[in-house]
């Protein structure tokens, strides 16, 4: 073991402060090596990967991404292969470029369709076809919305609604003349379509790429706001209580939108804590039976049980870039130095076991 952590940053970007990075970067550094660890930051390019390779994988023993594969200027192609090969000698990846892809996509609803953190009635459309064959039906049933996996805060998300004077049933497929009242989460603008044109515009998200389109019940609920995790491995640090703008047809908690945040302590929010630390085994096996990433994010929003309880209903994760500059006083920091360190040390120690001869 080379006691050593890597973290990778992407250059620029308006999250760097003058010394190149993140705000919230140096202070896992500082908080790896107060452990008598070593740590380095490396800005990653395309056209570096092999020299990162080489330098990465002689000196390191597991890397924290800190760059969101989206923004990077050729996509994560390049990136997520330099990962992948880091990973393969050996580096713990923290996260590793699968946990991104599968924590990250908005289908990770749907895997958990299965579970009480998510809806059934949750879909997936990853072609066109099936997209134009099932959402004139999804959408007889009530407010719908639509989530495309590329965007993030709220590009390309939109709240569905029926205003058609016609009679419907559940479960019929509506006609391509059906008028719909469209409400795009980015700054929750309102456009009216009939059915057929908001269908074409929306085959955008599904082409290319990585396109899907995520289908979900409409929660009312969102009104009160979004309740947002943020955790280190398997332990909550401090929770987002993002609560849409009063505006009309305001649903979206992003901060560009109007939401207003609030900070609270995971014990502010009991059961939402015991229910979802309850999860976690499940969430991992469901979204394709690996770890969990190390620094990520939870969204909730709240709904009712069949008795008129609370109940948390899953919005998505985030894990390829999350911050903490907020909270960077509550040490979080040593939180994430302490967990990587650990991975690390846990699969030497497997690998000790595996490879110790056996003695009879
Ligand atoms: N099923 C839903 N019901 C009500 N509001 C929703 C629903 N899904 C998403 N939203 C609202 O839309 C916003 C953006 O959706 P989200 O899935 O978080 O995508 P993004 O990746 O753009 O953040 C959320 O913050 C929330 O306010
Ligand atoms: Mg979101």
């Amino acid at each position: 073991m080379y006691k050593r952590i890597v973290i990778f940053e992407a250059e620029g970007g308006s999250d760097k402060c003058m010394n190149g990075h993140r705000r919230d970067t140096r202070p896992i550094l500082n908080a790896i090596k107060e452990k008598d660890w070593d740590s380095e930051v490396v800005y990653y390019r395309d056209e570096w990967n092999d020299l990162i390779f080489d330098y990465v994988s002689n000196k390191f023993d597991g890397y924290i991404s800190r760059i969101n594969p989206g923004n990077l200027p050729n996509g994560e192609k390049v990136y997520f292969e330099t990962l992948r090969r880091l990973s393969d000698v050996g580096l713990v990846g923290m996260p590793h470029p699968d946990v991104m892809t599968q924590f990250g996509a908005k289908d990770a609803l749907v895997k958990l369709s299965t579970t009480n953190l998510v809806p059934r009635d949750t879909y997936a459309y990853y072609d066109i076809q099936s997209f134009r064959d099932t959402f004139p039906k999804s959408i007889s049933y009530g407010v719908r919305v639509l989530k495309q996996n590329r965007g993030s805060t709220g590009s390309g998300i939109w709240r569905v609604e029926v205003i058609d004077d016609r009679e419907h049933k559940h479960g019929d497929s509506l006609p391509l003349d059906t008028k719909l009242k469209c409400t795009e989460a980015l700054d929750n603008h309102v456009e009216y379509h009939t059915l057929k044109e908001f269908m074409d515009f929306c085959e955008q998200y599904i082409v290319g790429e990585n396109g899907m389109i995520v289908d979900m019940r409409f929660m009312p609920r969102i009104k009160e706001g979004e309740i947002r995790i943020l955790m280190v491995g398997n332990e909550p640090m401090f929770v987002v209580h993002k609560k849409p703008a009063e505006a009309e047809n305001a649903f979206s908690a992003t901060l560009f939108s109007g939401a207003h945040y609030t900070y609270d302590r995971p014990r502010d929010w009991p059961e939402l804590m015991k229910m979802f630390n309850d999860s976690l085994p499940i969430i991992s096996e469901k979204i394709g039976g690996i770890d969990i990433p190390l620094i990520w994010t939870a969204d909730f929003m709240l709904d009712y049980d069949e008795n008129g309880n609370d109940k948390y209903v899953l919005g998505e994760f985030n894990c390829s870039c999350v911050g903490f500059t907020s909270h960077l006083d509550m040490g979080i920091q040593d939180h994430i130095a302490t967990e990587a360190i650990r991975r690390i040390e846990e699969k030497h120690k497997l690998k000790a076991v595996t490879n110790s001869p056996v003695t009879v």
